[in-house]
């Protein structure tokens, strides 16, 4: 667990004349905080912050994030490194693991994910009870949960278990989303395949049929492990923090992961790329005219916002959607996919980007703008773009609840509030209401 680094300086609040002072602490990239643990009991007041922009729930190790420079590593490997170097287990193992894997750990943990990549029998049935047009999401999140009641072993002790869980969850959520997929569609499962690595057999699963063998591109696994690592972990956002949330009230990795999924379901966040392929397809479906979304966006009596643009975090390029923008250009030409929304996307990237209104707020592409176009020219259907994003996630979903669970210093996570509500009054009885 990272330690508090005291940097010996001190906040100071004045309030009603007497000031109080509030220790910094600086983070290893040089990130200060002013320590508030005391404030209340000092001064007899709370800090008042809704959204959490401007604050911080607790010390990690695990990824960092510079939104005004653009930066984003995990363990302190640069993302960009990572995605052109690395396959999506290995970055899997060094976000739970903290280190990257020697050959033979990497081995040891593809054997785990395959060991692990069958579901129960019957939650295979599970799918037959769910009405054909069930969200992804709202099936992901219930089947995960439903894990628990099939590996009880793995909620008893859970840091005793802690690399089976991780395994497990990872292997088993990618036949969850495939199978759920092949479902929806009517068609048969198709079981996994020992002899695949993890992307491979995902596609497998989702596109081999009785009918027509899926052959499998190397271009399209190398794509899909591209976009699974930049969508590994991004620090406290909404869904990670929910997955602590959930978890601080020591509730087990399945059922704290199952609430982060429902978290990144939300179109402000993780079903954003869904939301940007539903606009990209109608503006070409419009002629291609983007230009009204784009006033429709800055209307401020408007709600519409630009999906995929703008970040609580990046004021700059969100670093990920440089990396994933370029593989759009790489996986179509390889794939000899020619997509106008490709086209569109990039028209009105360029067009936002000079408008005062985005520039005035330092609104960039996120990591969702460009991604579903990738998704889509590999052949997973929009409804499934946030699920991808939930598989790519899940490995910085259990880092984070992993190094919650080992903080000593760990406490529930119970925010305070400002109570504007009516003040105290008699109770009126019903006949005189
Ligand atoms: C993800 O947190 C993470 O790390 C998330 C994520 C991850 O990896 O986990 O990066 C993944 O969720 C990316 C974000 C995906 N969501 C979208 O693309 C939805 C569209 N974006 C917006 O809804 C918005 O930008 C958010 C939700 C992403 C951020 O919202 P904030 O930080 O609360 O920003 P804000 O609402 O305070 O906006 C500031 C201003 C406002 O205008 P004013 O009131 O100052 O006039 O910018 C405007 C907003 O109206 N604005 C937008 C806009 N995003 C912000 N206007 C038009 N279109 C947009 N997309």
């Amino acid at each position: 667990m990272p330690h508090n680094y005291y940097s010996g300086e001190k906040a100071e609040i004045k309030i009603d004349g007497q000031v109080y002072e509030l220790p910094i602490i600086v983070g290893t990239e040089g990130e200060k905080a002013i320590d508030v643990r005391t404030l209340r009991a000092k001064t007899g007041h709370i800090a008042f912050d809704p959204g959490y922009a401007n604050t911080g729930s607790c010390n990690s190790n695990i990824t960092y994030l510079d939104g005004e420079r653009g930066i984003l590593s995990y363990r302190g490997y640069d993302i960009a490194d990572l995605a052109e170097n690395c396959t999506f287990v290995e970055v899997a193992y060094l976000l739970d693991h903290g280190t990257l894997p020697t050959r033979e750990e990497l081995s040891e943990f593809s054997r785990m994910l395959n060991d692990f990549a069958m579901i129960h029998e019957d939650m295979i049935r599970f799918f037959d009870s769910y009405p054909p047009k069930s969200p992804p999401m709202a099936i992901l999140s219930s089947m995960v949960n439903s894990l628990c009641n099939f590996y009880p072993e793995m909620t008893e002790n859970p840091l005793e278990n802690i690399d089976k869980m991780s395994a497990r969850l990872i292997s088993k959520v990618r036949t969850i989303a495939a199978f759920s997929y092949k479902k929806s569609m009517g068609h048969p499962v198709v079981y996994p395949r020992y002899d695949l690595s993890y992307c491979a057999n995902f596609l497998n699963m989702m596109f081999d049929s009785p009918v027509k063998p899926y052959e499998i591109n190397h271009k399209v696994v190398a794509a899909l492990n591209k976009l699974l690592i930049l969508h590994g972990d991004h620090e406290q956002n909404c869904s990670t923090s929910t997955v602590r949330m959930v978890g601080s009230a020591r509730v087990n990795l399945y059922a704290s992961v199952s609430a982060g999924i429902s978290a990144l379901w939300g179109p402000l966040h993780g079903g954003a790329n869904q939301a940007v392929m539903e606009m990209l397809e109608n503006i070409h479906q419009h002629g291609g005219d983007f230009r009204k979304y784009v006033e429709r966006a800055k209307d401020p009596n408007d709600p519409f916002r630009l999906a995929g643009f703008g970040h609580r975090v990046y004021k700059t390029h969100d670093p990920r959607s440089r990396i994933i923008k370029q593989a759009c250009d790489d996986v179509l030409d390889d794939l000899k996919f020619a997509d106008p929304l490709l086209d569109i996307a990039k028209e009105l990237e360029e067009v936002a980007l000079k408008d005062e209104y985005f520039v005035e707020r330092n609104l960039y592409p996120n990591v969702d703008f460009y991604s579903g176009i990738i998704y889509r020219a590999i052949g997973i259907p929009t409804s499934m773009f946030t699920v991808m994003f939930a598989l790519g996630r899940l490995p910085g979903w259990i880092a984070h609840w992993k190094e919650m669970w080992d903080d000593p210093g760990w406490r529930i996570s119970r925010p305070r509030q400002i109570y504007v509500g009516p003040l105290s009054r008699p109770f009126i009885p019903m006949d005189q209401r």
